[in-house]
């Protein structure tokens, strides 16, 4: 068998200010996986991408990335993986098609390659008119698919999203999930979080639900909704989808 796209065991964090962020979370991404990533604010969601992409320092546990061990195989680990981060942290004074261009140059692809593929990308992801402006003056949700565009340059095998469609109108959400779903059906395997639970809930094959920094369910999408949905609503009043009666009655402390 290949090796997971992303293994995960034990992991724990307690950051600077005594905040335990983690308290010992394993998961397993297969190769090939649209797997969503849920809970609610501070669960510990952001933290656990840092740590597997090397911005956050763990406290303890393993990661690996294609059996890659992100302590001993860090520059191996980190060149599997393409992140779209939660905050926007690209320069805003640079010309649109210059930041996916120059990223590509951190991994030593040519600028022959690199501008092709950085157009094409960024055309993809509706941004063509766009390309020469600088970032500053692309909307909300443009700066959203610009980050899509730069972190897909070095063709990674793994895409992590943080929140990719914060922020996005309906419309563009629309198409940026099917985007993602057209990446996911030729072959790349994808992480995201996100706190639209009836998009997750249609297009993602595994979830896992995070409380507190830790999971408090995991599966396919129909596992965890055969098993922690009852039928009736987790709160009165507006009901959502199943998911999201899933996720309040595991997540809600109320
Ligand atoms: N740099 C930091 N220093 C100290 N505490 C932090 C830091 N980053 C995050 N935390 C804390 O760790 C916990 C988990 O935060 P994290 O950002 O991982 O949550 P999240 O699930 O991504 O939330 P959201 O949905 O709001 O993005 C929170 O209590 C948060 O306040
Ligand atoms: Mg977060």
């Amino acid at each position: 068998m290949s090796a997971p796209a992303l293994k995960i065991t034990d992991l724990k964090k307690t950051y600077a200010t005594g905040t335990v962020a983690l308290k010992g979370v394993s998961l397993e991404i297969p190769q090939g996986d649209f797997f969503a990533l849920l809970g609610p604010n501070g669960a510990g969601k952001t933290t656990i991408i840092g740590i597997t992409t090397g911005l956050v320092n763990k406290t303890s546990g393993t990661i690996e990335v294609f059996g890659h061990n992100t302590d001993t195989e860090t520059e191996l680990a980190k060149m599997q993986i393409g992140l779209v981060g939660q905050e926007v942290n690209f320069n805003p004074f640079e010309k649109t098609l210059n930041i996916v261009v120059n990223q590509a140059g951190y991994y030593g692809i040519p600028r022959s390659v690199a501008i092709p593929r950085a157009r094409k990308l960024l055309t993809d992801l509706g941004l063509g008119e766009k390309m020469d402006q600088n970032a500053m003056t692309l909307s909300g949700g443009m700066k959203r698919r610009l980050m899509i565009a730069r972190a897909l340059v070095n063709e990674p095998k793994f895409l992590i999203l943080d929140e990719p469609t914060a922020g996005v109108d309906v419309e563009l959400r629309r198409g940026m999930w099917d985007y993602l779903t057209g990446l996911s059906k030729s072959g790349l395997t994808i992480l995201l979080t996100t706190h639209y639970l009836e998009e997750a809930e249609q297009l993602c094959k595994h979830v896992a639900i995070i409380n507190k920094g830790q999971i408090v369910a995991m599966g396919t999408m129909e596992e965890v909704i055969a098993t922690h949905h009852s039928g009736e609503p987790a709160k009165d009043g507006y009901r959502g989808g199943r998911l999201e009666e899933v996720f309040l009655k595991l997540t809600s402390d109320k």
